[in-house]
């Protein structure tokens, strides 16, 4: 799965979210966290005051649709750079997979930002990766980090439980 914002469709999505490890495959199925204040600081300032006011819409992943029972039409529209709250730092707040478009640019256009926005989040520079055991126990921001999750052996186990708390506006 790709880099993506927990409940990025919904108006306030959950600032924290905790990973704990039951189960993990042998091998693969590590999760990926990209900084997106880093993706932030590392655009060009043309990018950063063409975007500096716009809002994306963010519909429910597919794959979320497929496995939960969230309604596929779940939306909702944010900031492009969202603010931190507590540290007042910018970041890119897109999400692969459920971002469809900038409002109010051409869809050309805003396919070809939020790709460029993309790429800025996948950056290896710009991501660790945690490679799970079980009893491992992780929390993290996810209104700075997205997060996505490598492939692995669909023959064997991987159980992650999550908890996602605290909702809020982002502005
Ligand atoms: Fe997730």
């Amino acid at each position: 799965m790709g880099f993506h914002v927990d409940q990025v469709y919904l108006p306030q999505p959950c600032s924290i979210c905790s990973m704990y490890c039951v189960e993990a495959p042998k091998k693969g199925g590590a999760t990926f966290f990209s900084d997106t204040f880093a993706a932030y600081e590392s655009l060009s300032g043309e990018v950063k005051e063409k975007l500096k006011d716009s809002r994306a819409l963010n519909c429910c992943l597919q794959q979320l649709s497929a496995i939960c029972a969230t309604p596929a039409e779940h939306s909702a529209a944010h900031p492009v750079f969202r603010t931190h709250p507590l540290m007042g730092r910018k970041s890119v707040y897109v999400c692969m997979g459920a971002t469809r478009k900038i409002i109010g640019l051409s869809e050309t256009e805003g396919k070809e930002m939020i790709e460029l926005l993309f790429a800025q989040q996948a950056r290896r520079e710009h991501v660790w990766t945690h490679s799970w055991a079980p009893g491992d126990l992780l929390l993290f921001d996810n209104r700075r980090i997205t997060h996505g999750r490598e492939g692995f052996d669909l023959q064997e186990r991987r159980t992650i439980r999550i908890v996602m708390v605290a909702p809020e506006l982002p502005f």
